[in-house]
């Protein structure tokens, strides 16, 4: 998830009356903190200067795919990899044709093609245009595809018809932006289809987010966890080519695209859950699990005159240890987290030994860090071969590397298949 303060907008202006509006919604996503590029197509550049969106934008507009200069500089494949979400305003209905079929014979109608972000539409046209069947069969198969569209609205057309045609209003387009940067914005490629990717061909196991351990129909112990770090191996892990199995807890944020999601409340559920995933190559144990349950009523309990209850604690299974200690199955690297308050990469030496896992990932959680429900995380690595410290970076950076860095560990261990 990316918030509109820090995201990169690529925005590909059509050729439409409501082109002049794309520069308003430049200039409204600007004063949000976003970082806009343009992309201009031929026609749209019959209704607006490229010089205007380039002073709008701050940014060089792309116009042409086979300039040489442009492609040197940045690639269209680079052009949208460096974005989180691609806005197409005024989204023509010759570009929404193109786009449905897969024609690729300019630079905005390539980049459509050959994305891997989410694409917000706003189309505008003559109101015939869009109610025609061509049109109608267009949109609904690129909403299929996955292609976001706000508008267009009724309203009265430079054509002079009135209809539905109008192209949303900037500030209506910059909400529908917000929304769409609100879930994953990058949509991987089915693992088989990642040839090379450096997990290819490896099953991964991982937990996330907390567990619930209800104390009565209404009441639970938990520990705090958003499972923003462990969503966010789970998609750099698919990314990377592995067939992944995410064991979640309950949690806020949507699921990780290309990954198969178990959903659990308890700790015994998640242990359950994950012996079922097995065997794979690697697991790893990014859940908050709570260290006890209690014994749970069967009715919610009341404040009565005999004080509050007490509550005998029960230790949860350790689903950590239990599977680093699979006699047979044990997959091939077994990674732990640590959340600490103090005294960090001490506590994680101590976790690796304790619970014979192959490597711990240590973080500060105390409340200044910001770290506990926020998008950064400061990491160490801890593993027998001594400790790595990286900088403070995003989690979806952290989530590679540690992608990355586990793919590494794997291919310079046994070349073991997974067994049951
Ligand atoms: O013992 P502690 O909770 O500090 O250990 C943290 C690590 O152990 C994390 O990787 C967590 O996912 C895992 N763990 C587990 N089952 C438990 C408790 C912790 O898998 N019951």
């Amino acid at each position: 998830m990316t918030s509109l303060a820090s995201a990169r907008i690529l925005l590909v202006v059509g050729g439409g009356v409501a082109a002049y509006k794309s520069l308003d919604l430049a200039r409204r996503l600007r004063e949000r903190g976003a970082r806009v590029r343009a992309v201009i197509t031929r026609a749209g550049k019959h209704f607006i200067a490229p010089l205007s969106l380039a002073a709008l934008t701050g940014e060089k507009v792309f116009e042409d795919l086979f300039s040489l200069t442009d492609e040197a500089e940045m690639g269209h494949i680079e052009l949208s990899r460096d974005a989180d979400l691609i806005v197409v305003a005024p989204a023509t209905a010759d570009l929404l044709a193109k786009a449905a079929h897969g024609l690729a014979d300019d630079l905005a109608s390539t980049l459509l093609l050959a994305t891997d972000k989410k694409i917000l539409a706003a189309p505008a046209m003559n109101l015939r245009m869009w109610l025609a069947p061509a049109t109608r069969r267009n949109v609904a198969a690129l909403r299929d595809d996955g292609m976001l569209f706000i508008g267009p609205n009724d309203g009265s057309m430079a054509c002079g018809e009135f209809g539905p045609g109008r192209m949303a209003e900037p500030l209506e387009i910059v909400a529908a932006v917000e929304a769409a940067l609100s879930s994953p914005t990058t949509i991987p490629l089915p693992p088989s289809f990642v040839r090379g990717g450096a997990l290819a061909g490896k099953r991964v196991v991982i937990t996330s987010g907390p567990t619930h351990e209800p104390v009565d129909p209404v009441r639970y112990i938990a520990n705090r966890s958003s499972g923003k770090q462990g969503h966010a191996i789970a998609r750099a892990a698919a990314e990377a080519g592995a067939e992944v199995v995410l064991v979640s807890g309950p949690v806020a944020i949507p699921d990780p695209s290309g990954v198969d999601v178990v959903r659990v409340e308890t700790a015994r559920e998640m242990l359950a859950a994950v012996e079922s995933a097995l065997p794979a190559d690697i697991f790893i144990a990014a859940a908050a699990v709570a260290d006890w349950r209690v014994e749970a009523a069967g009715e919610k309990l009341k404040k009565g005159a005999d004080g509050p209850p007490r509550f005998a604690l029960v230790e949860n299974p350790d689903i950590l240890a239990t599977v680093a200690a699979r006699a047979s199955g044990r997959p091939r690297l077994v990674v732990g987290f640590a959340a600490e308050t103090e005294k960090v990469v001490e506590h994680a030496r101590a976790k690796l030994a304790r619970k014979k896992c192959d490597l711990v990932v240590a973080n500060d959680v105390s409340p200044a860090t910001g770290i506990m429900g926020g998008d950064a995380n400061e990491v160490s690595l801890v593993g027998p071969d001594g400790v790595e410290s990286w900088p403070k970076l995003g989690k979806d950076e952290v989530a590679r590397r540690l992608v990355a860095e586990f793919a590494r560990r794997l291919s310079s261990g046994q070349p073991d298949e997974p067994s049951r």
